[in-house]
C-alpha cells in the first residue's frame, strides 16, 4: 500500500479474521495503545521494511492500569492515530472495544513468572499480567510472523518474548531500539502530560543513565556504585520523584551487586503525576 493512504481500520475480531485471511504473507503486528509518537512510528516503519502486511493495533488496555486515574487520563485521538500508522505504514489498523477484546464471560489470565515480580512488576501490582494477557490475545488474532515492542519498556519486552517462548507462539519477537527527543528523553504518550517546568526537567533520566554508562565505560563494576551514580544526579532535580533506580541482570532482573555479564540500568521517576521509565543496556 502506498505509505500516504490511509489503512483500513477493523473493530472486530471477525473483521480482523476477514482483513488478514486475504493478507499478503509475511505479516509484521505493531501493538500500541494509541497516543503514537515518533517511537511507535519507528517501529511501524521497521514492520513496514521487513513484511508484506502490516498490522498496527490500538487499544487502550485497562487490565494493565493499575492507577485508574492513569487509564482515564491516557491520551487518546483515534483519528490522529490511524492517520499516523497509515505514514508510516500500516495497512490495517485493529482497534478494538473493551468488549471486544475481552467479549463476554472473558477469564483467561497469561501470567509469567519471576521475571515481571521486581522493577514495573513491584510498583504497578497487576500490570503484566494486564500486558501478557492482551498480547496473547493480539498475538493469537494476528497469526504474525513477526511482532514489533520498544527497548524503552525493555521488561516488557524480556517479559513478552518469555511469554512467546514458554507458550510455544510461532511470532518472532522483534526489539527495535528507543527514540528520543533532541534532549535526550525518551518518547512517551505520557510526556504531552507533563507541565512545562517538568518537560524541562525531565531530561534528567537520561542524564542519570549517561552518567552510570559513563562510570561502567571506565571500569566501575560495582552495581550500588552505579545505582549510586544514577541516584546523584537524579537527586539534583528538584521535580524529579525517583521510584525505582535498578543496574539488574539482563537475563532474570535480578540486582546486581557485581556487573559481569549483560547488565541493564533501568529507572521510573514521578514528576507530580506523571511517570516517566527509561534505560540503558550494559553489554
Ligand atoms: P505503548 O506504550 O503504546 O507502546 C507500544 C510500543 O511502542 C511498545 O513496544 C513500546 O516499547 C514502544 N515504544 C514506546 N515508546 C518508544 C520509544 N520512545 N522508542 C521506541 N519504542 C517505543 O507498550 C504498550 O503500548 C502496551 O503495553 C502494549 C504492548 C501495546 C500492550 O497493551
Amino acid at each position: 500500500m502506498a505509505s500516504d493512504a490511509l489503512p483500513r481500520v477493523v473493530r472486530t475480531r471477525a473483521e480482523l479474521r476477514t482483513a488478514l485471511a486475504s493478507a499478503a504473507r509475511p505479516i509484521g503486528l505493531v501493538p500500541t495503545m494509541g497516543a503514537l509518537h515518533e517511537g511507535h512510528a519507528s517501529l511501524i516503519r521497521r514492520a513496514r521494511a521487513e513484511n508484506a502486511t502490516v498490522l498496527v493495533t490500538i487499544f487502550v488496555n485497562p487490565r494493565q492500569f493499575n492507577d485508574p486515574s492513569d487509564f482515564e487520563k491516557y491520551p487518546r485521538d483515534e483519528a490522529t492515530d490511524v492517520r499516523l500508522a497509515g505514514t508510516a505504514g500500516a495497512d490495517i489498523v485493529f482497534i478494538p472495544t473493551v468488549d471486544e477484546a475481552y467479549p463476554a464471560g472473558f477469564q483467561t489470565t497469561v501470567r509469567v513468572g519471576a521475571l515481571t515480580e521486581p522493577l514495573e512488576g513491584a510498583v504497578r501490582p497487576g500490570h503484566f499480567e494486564g500486558v501478557t494477557t492482551i498480547v496473547a490475545i493480539l498475538l493469537g488474532l494476528a497469526g504474525a510472523e513477526r511482532a514489533y515492542f520498544g527497548q524503552k519498556d525493555a521488561q516488557q519486552l524480556l517479559v513478552v518474548r518469555r511469554m512467546a517462548g514458554d507458550l510455544g507462539i510461532a511470532t518472532e519477537i522483534v526489539a527495535c531500539p528507543i527514540l528520543r527527543e533532541p534532549d535526550g528523553l525518551a518518547m512517551s504518550s505520557r510526556n504531552v502530560r507533563l507541565t512545562p517546568e517538568q518537560r524541562a526537567a525531565a531530561p534528567v533520566l537520561r542524564r542519570a543513565l549517561l552518567a552510570a554508562r559513563a562510570g561502567y565505560d571506565a571500569g566501575e563494576r560495582d552495581g550500588e556504585a552505579l545505582r549510586t551514580a544514577m541516584r546523584n544526579v537524579l537527586a539534583s532535580e528538584p521535580l524529579a520523584e525517583p521510584e525505582y533506580v535498578s543496574c539488574a541482570d539482563t537475563a532474570t532482573l535480578r540486582e546486581l551487586a557485581h556487573v559481569d555479564g549483560p547488565a541493564l540500568l533501568s529507572m521510573a521517576v514521578r514528576f507530580g503525576p506523571v511517570r516517566l521509565i527509561d534505560n540503558e543496556p550494559l553489554a
